[in-house]
């Protein structure tokens, strides 16, 4: 995959609409800091915008566990882990490119890869079982 922005497509449909309706919001989040990142840079707001990025991770992983266990769904716990390894990911990869290691264009890619491979190939296994 090599994308400047994520477009949302049916096909990355878990199938339950309140998951969809984060993913979409995430989607959109991310095509916000593409943005930014690749206009001329205003740090400050950069920062404010990945902190909201890293919040809306968070808050989303913890929702979309609690449906999954609501619905009681198999795999959670891995599913889980996977997560935390996920948030581990995005804030080491959020330092390399405010120490100069990573490059933009590099980052944004990371940013497409990170959402799109669990969404696709994690998320709508997990939701499988519902569909
Ligand atoms: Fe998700
Ligand atoms: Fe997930």
């Amino acid at each position: 995959m090599n994308l400047d922005s994520v477009k949302w497509k049916q096909d990355y449909s878990t199938g339950n609409e309140s998951v969809d309706f984060q993913h979409q919001h995430f989607a959109a989040l991310i095509n916000r800091i593409s943005t930014n990142l690749l206009a001329p840079m205003d740090t400050g707001h950069t920062k404010k915008l990945l902190d909201e990025l890293g919040k809306y991770a968070r808050f989303h992983f913890t929702s979309e566990e609690n449906i999954a266990f609501e619905l009681g769904l198999k795999g959670l716990g891995m599913h889980h882990d996977r997560h935390i390894e996920m948030l581990e990911e995005l804030d080491m990869h959020i330092d390399d490119l405010f120490s100069g290691i990573y490059a933009t264009k590099d980052f944004i890619n990371f940013l497409s890869n990170w959402f799109i491979g669990h969404t696709i190939y994690e998320d709508i296994k997990l939701f499988e079982d519902r569909l």
